[in-house]
């Protein structure tokens, strides 16, 4: 185990000093009351891993709320209470934003209830976390300061790289961990341990039961790591998809994934909808759960019963110059249509050959006929039938002059 001394020259190398003396005077204050008091999760796992968090958890064994409110008055600043939990926030003088959270555990009454919880020890705490690496807690208080708890030998699978439950329940009681799990290992390059690998598969079915917000938030956060791609893939080891969309990840799928991905498309529902097709509409509207998601899915419905062929990308625009660039591309990404994809692609580089301005020079009075004009323009423009400003001003003329 790193000792005190090593652990106090850690905080001093990687967090301000601004940190470590507000952490100091924490310690200090819970003194005064003969309090307990820890930093947690990812900012001590980071201090060892000698990566950069200012992330400040702080855990007590007494009441966070009457706690934040003492550390208000003697070191200023002002405080949020989250009294449904039981946890505050305390935002300092200078501004950082410090959680604090009293021990707890929590015990299920019954299965699929939500959690009771109650006031505990650092330990208890500790133990009802997800993963070992991230059950590792700095004791705080002045004589202790600098001090690890490492009751679940998080040191050792930091050494080792591995991500581990700390018990066999602990995917059940929360599917979303198997999400964690595979961001953490991805984000680390860690591998998940055996055992914990055979609990993910063994609770697998469990993932039903995840609300579809937690689930996009889980996949929002493996995009923004930028392991997207990966995660899916990984999630796919452990039937994941299978089980929650009786969709397994199959050589077309994962095309489409690349697909996605090579055109730098950020937007996680559409990386889920390469596992829904329309044989399940429901789910796909479960999972939509923005206006823009509902209008993706409009779009690609009406393209789904497109019936008449196009004969030009000019006709095509007439039709679907409301439909946006990218529902346009996932239809052609999953249909393989290169058709829809090149007019998706001509119009997005489109530049338009003439402007308000230049009607309102050839003589035109500004009113809805602009937009009738320009949007011909670009439909002849699309077809080729049209190719400089001088060609556009010439069939313009034309046309004024028929009328
Ligand atoms: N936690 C958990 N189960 C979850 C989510 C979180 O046990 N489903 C615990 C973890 O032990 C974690 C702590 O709550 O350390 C805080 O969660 P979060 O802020 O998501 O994790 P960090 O470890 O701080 O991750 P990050 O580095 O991504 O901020």
């Amino acid at each position: 185990l790193i000792s005190q001394k090593s652990m106090i020259q850690k905080m001093n190398r990687q967090l301000p000093s601004s940190i470590v003396e507000l952490l100091k005077a924490i310690g200090q204050m819970a003194d005064e009351r003969q309090h307990p008091i820890y930093l947690v999760g990812g900012i001590v796992r980071d201090l060892l891993l000698e990566k950069r968090n200012e992330d400040i958890d702080i855990v007590i064994e007494g009441d966070a709320i009457v706690f934040a409110e003492r550390l208000v008055q003697s070191l200023g600043g002002t405080y949020k209470a989250h009294s449904d939990f039981g946890t505050a926030t305390w935002i300092t003088e200078t501004n950082y934003k410090i959680d604090l959270v009293t021990c707890r555990t929590e015990y299920y009454d019954a299965p699929g209830t939500l959690p009771s919880v109650k006031a505990s020890n650092i330990r208890e705490d500790l133990s009802r976390r997800d993963f070992t690496i991230n059950a590792l807690a700095l004791q705080l208080n002045e004589a202790k300061f600098g001090t690890l708890l490492d009751y679940f030998q998080g040191q050792h699978d930091l050494q080792n790289k591995q991500i581990r439950v700390l018990h066999s329940l602990s995917f059940v009681e929360d599917p979303t961990r198997i999400f964690r799990a595979i961001r953490f290992a991805l984000r680390l390059n860690y591998d998940l341990a055996e055992q914990t690998t055979q609990l993910a598969l063994d609770a697998a079915h469990m993932v039903k039961l995840i609300s579809p917000h937690r689930l996009m938030r889980e996949l929002k956060l493996l995009a923004f790591e930028d392991h997207l791609c990966r995660g899916i893939e990984q999630l796919d080891q452990l039937s994941i998809w299978e089980e929650l969309f009786n969709a397994p990840l199959t050589v077309k799928r994962t095309k489409m994934l690349n697909s996605l991905k090579e055109h730098r498309i950020q937007d996680v529902y559409l990386y889920l909808l390469v596992f829904l097709t329309d044989r399940n509409g429901e789910i796909l509207r479960q999972y939509a759960l923005s206006s823009e998601h509902q209008r993706l899915l409009d779009e690609l419905h009406e393209l789904e019963g497109q019936q008449e062929p196009f004969y030009s990308f000019g006709s095509a625009h007439k039709q679907l110059h409301n439909i946006q660039d990218k529902s346009l591309l996932f239809y052609s990404i999953r249909e393989d249509d290169e058709w829809i994809y090149t007019y998706t692609l001509r119009r997005s580089q489109l530049i338009p050959l003439l402007t308000g301005n230049d009607l309102i020079e050839n003589g035109l009075t500004p009113g809805p006929l602009f937009k009738l004009i320009l949007f011909q323009l670009a439909c002849m423009q699309l077809d080729g039938e049209i190719d400089t400003k001088e060609e556009a001003i010439e069939w313009l003329n034309k046309q004024l002059s028929e009328k």
